[in-house]
Parts: structure tokens; C-alpha cells; sequence
């Protein structure tokens, strides 16, 4: 039973989880709407791993399509549900359509587990649950706190729905991965962030800069209580993140946690400034970055790194690589994609 279904599988995260669990013997079947992707990531995909994952273009608001094109895949053993909507500023803007897209959504998938019998569910989260913490680093324990948007409170959300889901039904398990910031893309650059429009995140915003495609970086307040007074995050290469998914689904099958909804800190348990981002980045790319100090941006958390002790104890996962190697594949993905 090695058939798993990648909701949103053509995003970042999504098609580096693909690859990863496509190495480790899964097969994959990717179902995504393009809403915030191109077809063209499948190509990447096949390059990497040799083989082409299946895909079905549907998107989850629309139940009765979705049960159609699953017909196909009756034998399908877990999920990993990556597709949601993911711009915090959009988010502001049209709660609405958050709510539908990451709330209506999940509903829909968990409709679709019951009638497929896909018991094994692997869940998106996000470090934005814990809001601003008093104390660093955040440990599982740490108290979650209101999300200051639609988009941290639909994350929220979604693991109480999860959870209250995962007690209610017994067969039925799962893990809420909370991501940190993942930033990179594999070695190959055959795959990578591919943000639509201009780049509300650091990274995709610090390449573009390098390749000329944006003049220069806004560096969001250097008057933080960190270090060089720039804000503090903890940068996890993808490939890493993309690994805790392939642990946390073998440990789901393998039936050894203690309970039936359980979730995880992912990150490298490091944080790192935004000065120290940009200073890795012209060391690895030896290009020198334009950028200014701008006012802080709303809604940013000034410092949040993770306690990643139970994700290493609990799925046997690690974080192997280090700002310079995240830095390093980022800018050979926007030279690839820049044809630089
Ligand atoms: C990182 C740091 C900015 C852009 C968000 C979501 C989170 C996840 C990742 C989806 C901050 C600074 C940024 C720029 C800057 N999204 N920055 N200039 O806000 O930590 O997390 O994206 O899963 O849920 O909340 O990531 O990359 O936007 O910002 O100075 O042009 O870089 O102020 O300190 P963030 P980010």
C-alpha cells in the first residue's frame, strides 16, 4: 500500500515531496488546480525521479469532479494535503475566499478519505499558528495564540478540525506538519519556487533582485531586540522539509504513535536574521545585493524559531542542511529559470 495522494503536489513543497517520496518507492498521485503552479513541474519531477507522477487537474471546492477522477485510484493509502491558499496579505483581503479554499477544501478531502478509505492523512501546517511567542525556541507545548490573519486562522482551524476528525474515527490517522520558513529548491534545479507575481517572501524576493528582475530588496525594520535588529526566522531547505513528509507518512504506516492525531515542529531549530540571509546569499551567488531598510512590514513576528526535539525523537528527522546550502540552490533555481 505505497499509493499516495498529494493534494496541491505541484507547488513548491508539494513537488519536492513528490520526488522525495517517489525515491523512497511511493507512488504518487498529484491532484492540483494550477491555481498557484504550472503543468510544467511535472516535467522537473519525471526529469529528477525518471518516472512521471499521475496527475489529475481538479480542485477540492468541487467535490462531486474530484470523487469522479478518484475513481481511477481506488487503492490509494494516505494523503498528503499541501493545496491551500498561502499569501498572508491576500488572505487580509478576501477572507472568504481562504475560508472556502483551506476550510471547504479539507472538508471536501476528508469526505473523499472516508469514501476511498484513505486513513493515513498528512497535514500543511504552519509555524504562524504560534502567532508572536513569549518564549523561543517554540516547542509543541508552546500555547498557539489568535492568528493576526485569515490565512494563520484557517491553519489553526484546520488542525482542530483534524484533530477533533482523528479522535472521532478510529481508524483514521494524522500528522500536522508546522512548517518553519522553507526556502531552496533541489540540487537538479529542475524544480523551486515559482511564486506567482511579485514575491511576498524573502527568498524568491532576494533572487529576483539578483537575476534584474526586481530592482532592489526592502528590508522590512532593522529595529528589532535581535541580533543586527533585523527580524529572526528559522530557514529550513525544502529538500529537508520535503523528507519529514517521507518520515512521517512510514511512521503513520508503520502504526507506532500513540495517538491518532499528533504534530510536529519542522524546522532546522537555527534562526536566522534577514541580514544573515542576504550576507549567506552574496557569499554563496558572489552577488553583491541591492537592497534598503524599509519600515517593518504589519503583521511580522520579530523572532520565532523551533524546539524540533519531539521531530527528531518521534519521526527520526533532521534537518541536514545549512543557510549556505538553501542560499546556494536557490540561486542556481533563479539562474535556471532566469536563463542566467
Ligand atoms: C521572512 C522575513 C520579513 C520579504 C510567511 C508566512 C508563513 C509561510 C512563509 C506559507 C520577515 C522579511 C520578507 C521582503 C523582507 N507561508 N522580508 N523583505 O512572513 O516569516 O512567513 O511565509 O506557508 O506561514 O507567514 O516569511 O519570507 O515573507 O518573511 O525583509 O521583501 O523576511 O519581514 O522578517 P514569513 P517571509
Amino acid at each position: 500500500m505505497h499509493k499516495v495522494l498529494l493534494t496541491g503536489g505541484l507547488g513548491f513543497i508539494g513537488s519536492h515531496t513528490a520526488v522525495e517520496l517517489m525515491e523512497a518507492g511511493f507512488d504518487v498521485v498529484i491532484l492540483d488546480n494550477l491555481s498557484n503552479s504550472s503543468i510544467e513541474v511535472l516535467d522537473g519531477i519525471e526529469k529528477i525521479s525518471g518516472k512521471r507522477p499521475v496527475f489529475i487537474q481538479q480542485d477540492l471546492e468541487d467535490y462531486d469532479s474530484c470523487f469522479e477522477a478518484l475513481q481511477q485510484h481506488k487503492d490509494l493509502s494516505g494523503v498528503i494535503h499541501f493545496a491551500a491558499s498561502k499569501a498572508v496579505g491576500e488572505s487580509v483581503e478576501f477572507p472568504i475566499k481562504y475560508y472556502n479554499n483551506n476550510i471547504g477544501g479539507l472538508l471536501n478531502l476528508l469526505k473523499l478519505c472516508r469514501e476511498y478509505s484513505m486513513f493515513n492523512f498528512i497535514f500543511s501546517s504552519s509555524c504562524t499558528v504560534y502567532g508572536i511567542p513569549d518564549v523561543l525556541p517554540v516547542t509543541e507545548s508552546t500555547p498557539t495564540k489568535k492568528a493576526n490573519s485569515p490565512y494563520g486562522a484557517t491553519k489553526q482551524m484546520a488542525e482542530t478540525i483534524l484533530e477533533d476528525y482523528s479522535n472521532a474515527t478510529k481508524d483514521f490517522h494524522c500528522i500536522a506538519l508546522r512548517y518553519f520558513n522553507p526556502i531552496g529548491s533541489h540540487e537538479s534545479a529542475e524544480i523551486g519556487e515559482l511564486p506567482l507575481g511579485v514575491p511576498a517572501n524573502l527568498m524568491p524576493f532576494i533572487t529576483q533582485t539578483a537575476a534584474g528582475v526586481r530592482p532592489k530588496l526592502k528590508v522590512f525594520g532593522n529595529d528589532y531586540q535581535t541580533k543586527d535588529g533585523t527580524a529572526i526566522r528559522d530557514y529550513i531547505h525544502v529538500v529537508d522539509l520535503a523528507k519529514a513528509h517521507v518520515q512521517a507518512l512510514k511512521k503513520l504506516q508503520e502504526e507506532v504513535l500513540q495517538t491518532r492525531y499528533n504534530f510536529y515542529n519542522i524546522g532546522t531549530g537555527k534562526g536566522c536574521s534577514v541580514m544573515e540571509v542576504i550576507d549567506s546569499f552574496e557569499r554563496t551567488s558572489g552577488v553583491t545585493l541591492a537592497y534598503e531598510v524599509t519600515a517593518r512590514r504589519k503583521g511580522d513576528v520579530p523572532a520565532i524559531f523551533a524546539d524540533t526535539t519531539l521531530a527528531k525523537e518521534v519521526l527520526d528527522w533532521e534537518a541536514q542542511y545549512d543557510l549556505d546550502d538553501m542560499t546556494r540552490s536557490a540561486w542556481n533555481w533563479q539562474r535556471k529559470i532566469s536563463n542566467l
